[in-house]
């Protein structure tokens, strides 16, 4: 039913090379019940950032857990570089050595007595040197700004720091795909932000990110392609060409975003000319003032 954009018009994002990991035609149903998905198909280049978006129970979370091997699709298969993925113990094993997700909800990732406990569990299980597992949890702790917090019970903390904990964990993985399902909800701006720098330095590494959201304004911003997921299939490419088709939009009940609406009313306006690009925050939006 569905192909990796949507069958539309929608271009496909310019790959920077073959699929890192790809789900071909996938279906998944959970025992009992209806086919959450059905024939998808979704390649991820290397090295891009894609925003990952649809309604609630639309199956975005689990398409992120068919991704990265925690949930088995019942045809269709799941290719890392190109080679299809064996469910068992060691294809698994080689999935997640490069692909990393970051649940939904904290407490279903965190289960070890500290902070830095838990971030040191992936890099001690891949059998790293101390030295090297010291360093990885030392910049993951830094990098969503909980040092303070590493000796600290994880289910004594708030909410947004169990989050940011269970972040630290995937980051001190340095895995090749990062997968976060909402990584940036119940996190304050300030968080969000500093996540953000985090990813964006994760980016500037080659790794690839991919974030499922209900912000459309973060999506437009962050990503530089798009997947929405809607009744009629995933339709994905570029951030701003799939956040513009309306129908499609609203297929995920989502809202236009903001840059989008503001790029509109400077070209209704003559400050912008067709071709060239919009703004996507307020502060770019100062840019074309006079
Ligand atoms: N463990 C499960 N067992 C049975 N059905 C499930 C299970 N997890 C999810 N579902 C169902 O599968 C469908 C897709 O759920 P999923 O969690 O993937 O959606 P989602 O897009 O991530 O939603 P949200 O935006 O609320 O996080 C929903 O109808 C949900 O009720
Ligand atoms: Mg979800």
């Amino acid at each position: 039913m569905t192909a990796r954009a949507g069958g539309e018009p929608t271009a496909a994002a310019p790959a920077d090379g073959p699929p890192v990991v790809e789900l071909s035609h996938a279906s998944f149903a959970y025992p009992d019940g209806p086919l959450v998905l059905d024939g998808l198909s979704w390649a991820l280049p290397p090295g891009r950032a894609t925003a990952l978006l649809g309604r609630n129970g639309s199956g975005k979370t689990t398409l992120l857990r068919l991704l990265s091997g925690g949930l088995r699709p019942a045809s269709g298969e799941l290719r890392l570089r190109g080679e299809p993925v064996a469910h068992d113990r060691k294809g698994l094993t080689r999935l997640r050595t490069t692909v990393q997700l970051v649940v939904q909800d904290p407490d279903d990732q965190l289960f070890a007595a500290s902070v830095e406990q838990d971030v040191s569990f992936g890099p001690l299980n891949l059998g790293l040197e101390e030295t090297e597992v010291l360093a990885r949890v030392e910049e993951a702790l830094d990098a969503l700004d909980i040092a303070a917090l590493r000796d600290r019970p994880t289910h004594l903390l708030s909410f947004g720091q169990r989050k940011r904990a269970a972040i630290a964990g995937a980051v001190a993985m340095r895995p090749r795909v990062l997968i976060l399902d909402e990584p940036t909800a119940g996190l304050d701006p300030h968080g969000q932000e500093r996540l953000l720098e985090v990813l964006a330095r994760l980016r500037a590494a080659g790794t690839t990110v991919v974030m499922a959201t209900h912000d459309v304004d973060l999506a437009l911003r962050w990503a530089q392609d798009a997947a929405l997921l809607t009744p009629e299939g995933l339709h994905a490419g570029p951030a701003a060409a799939v956040l513009a088709r309306a129908e499609h939009v609203a297929a995920a009940r989502l809202r236009r975003p903001w840059g989008l609406a503001a790029t509109d009313v400077l070209r209704a306006h003559g400050l912008l000319s067709p071709a060239a690009p919009g703004p996507r925050t307020p502060e770019e939006l100062d840019g074309y003032a006079g």
